[in-house]
Order: structure tokens, then sequence, then C-alpha cells
């Protein structure tokens, strides 16, 4: 069917006690893979792009891909721009059909967030798009995004609610310990913050930096009402893996075999992290 609005997606979870598992492709294979494993397990899926993958391929070309896969399923899939670096990268991604954009102000002082998030909201309200903000700082390396350890600041409840009502927002990524890409010992999440902001704040909340977060981190936050995770790392070490794999073989050389076996490991992570967010059987 065709892409559907991210909003739905995520007040349909929020109703429903679950998370929508987002996950983020860098090219074709991943894309259609994501889609077929949500599929199999009936469950609503979101398809995200950071700013990289976007200067690495270009929107359109990336909601084209994700398009034509949405299209050959009954299952709801929406497209959504992760951690968009400037309002213009936003309108570039509305600009090109996704179903909702990521602005990622969270670098900024906090009045300078809410500025630049609301001009956002604002924007894409003119074509009912949904738009996700973020605050408080993450830990990590997403891609191109990167905050360095010690710079991290976890999510005031008061303050996010009082960034929800001053800017609009549909969703919320928030820091309560929490980071992307690898970890570097066992994760620890304040989860008494994560349950204070979820009652302060009536909008969908969303966990970023899912990859290595233990199962139960991530069940016990989708139990408090987390509405949405994002998982992006571990999606892409899966394909990695089974392309280094197959490449042991030096007479493999053709692009259509060396991707299959990288393609079977997204499938499993897939699965597994669908699974987890309580969302198959959802669509
Ligand atoms: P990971 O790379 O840690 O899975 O984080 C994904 C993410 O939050 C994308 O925004």
């Amino acid at each position: 069917m065709p892409l559907v609005s991210t909003r739905d997606l995520l007040l349909d979870a929020k109703r429903g006690g679950y998370a929508v598992a987002a996950f983020n492709i860098e090219n074709m294979e991943m894309a259609q893979i994501v889609i077929q494993t949500a599929t199999e397990l009936r469950s609503p899926v979101i398809i995200q792009t950071t700013p990289g993958t976007v200067n690495y391929a270009g929107l359109d070309m990336l909601r084209a891909m994700v398009a034509v896969e949405a299209a050959k399923t009954d299952i709801p899939v929406a497209m959504h721009l992760d951690h968009g670096d400037s309002y213009e990268r936003c309108i570039a991604a509305i600009g090109a059909n996704y179903t909702s954009v990521m602005i990622d102000g969270s670098k900024l002082p906090y009045e300078e967030n809410v500025t630049l998030t609301k001009s956002v909201v604002d924007a894409a309200a003119k074509q009912d798009i949904d738009v996700e903000g973020e605050l408080g700082t993450l830990g990590g390396k997403e891609d191109t995004h990167e905050v360095k350890a010690g710079a991290e600041i976890y999510t005031d409840p008061a303050q996010a609610k009082d960034f929800a009502e001053k800017t609009g927002v549909h969703s919320l990524a928030v820091a309560v310990g929490t980071a992307h890409g690898f970890y570097k010992g066992e994760p620890k999440l304040d989860f008494d913050r994560l349950k204070k902001i979820i009652e302060l704040v009536n909008i969908p909340i969303v966990l970023h930096g899912a990859s290595g977060l233990p199962d139960e981190a991530v069940s016990r936050s989708v139990k408090l009402g987390v509405c949405k995770v994002n998982f992006a790392t571990e999606l892409r070490v899966a394909m990695t893996k089974g392309v280094r794999e197959v490449l042991q073989d030096e007479s493999v050389y053709d692009p259509k075999v060396y991707m299959k076996l990288g393609k079977k490991y997204v499938a499993e992570t897939v699965k597994h992290k669908i699974i987890v967010c309580g969302c198959n059987g959802k669509a």
C-alpha cells in the first residue's frame, strides 16, 4: 500500500501499549529486507534515513525505493528523516514526500532548540507532516552525528513538557542513558526519569540508540509507554558481517551474490527487535 502517516502508527502504538520499531536503512537491500521481515511478522514499520544516508543516495532515490517495496505489502510503512540537521534538510525531506521528519536541535541552547523546532513544525503543518524533536543529548555516534563522552545531558521532564507545548512537536526523542552506536559497558537507563517524562508529556516518546541495549531495557521502556524505538548500528553490523563472510571466498564478485547473507542477518536482527518492541501482529 502507499506509505502511511507516521502519526497514525505512533498513536496506535500509544493506545495499544507497544512501540513501533524504526529501522535505519542504507541501501535498497536493507529497505527490501526490513519491509519483507515486517510483513512476515505482520508489524507496522518505520523506515528512516539519516542525513549521511541522504547525502549518499539522495532523498528521492531513498523515498522511491521504500515506496516501491511498501507497495508490494499490506502492512503500514512510514518513512522518516532521522536526525534532520537543519531547517532546510527537513523541508527537502517533506518536499520528497517523507511521511515525517526529525529536527535535531538537541545540541543548541534550549531556547534556540525551541525556535528551530517550532519553525519546522510550522512549515511541516502545511503538508500535514509530523515532526519529531529532541531534548537532552545522547552520547555516541550516529553516522555524521556525534556527541563526545561527557557531553551527554539527560532530558529534564518538566522542560520536556514545556518543549512539547512551545514547539507543538508530534513526538519527542529523549536522553535517559542510551547512546548511539556501540556501548562501552552495560548501559544503565534512568527509568524513573523516563516514567516521569511519559507522565508529563502527552505525545509519543521516542527511544534512540537502541542497538546494543539489552532486550529487557527496551521492553521495560516500552511498558513504561515509549512508542518508537530506533535501531541503526546493529543493522549495519549485520549487513556488513554477511558481506564480509561471503567475500572471504575471493572467487565471489557479484553484488547480487554477496549481499544475500547480509540480508539474512539483517532479517534476523529486525525480527528480534520487532518482537522486543511488541509490534508483531499489530498490522
Ligand atoms: P543505534 O545506532 O544505537 O541503533 O541508534 C539508532 C538511532 O537512534 C537512530 O536515530
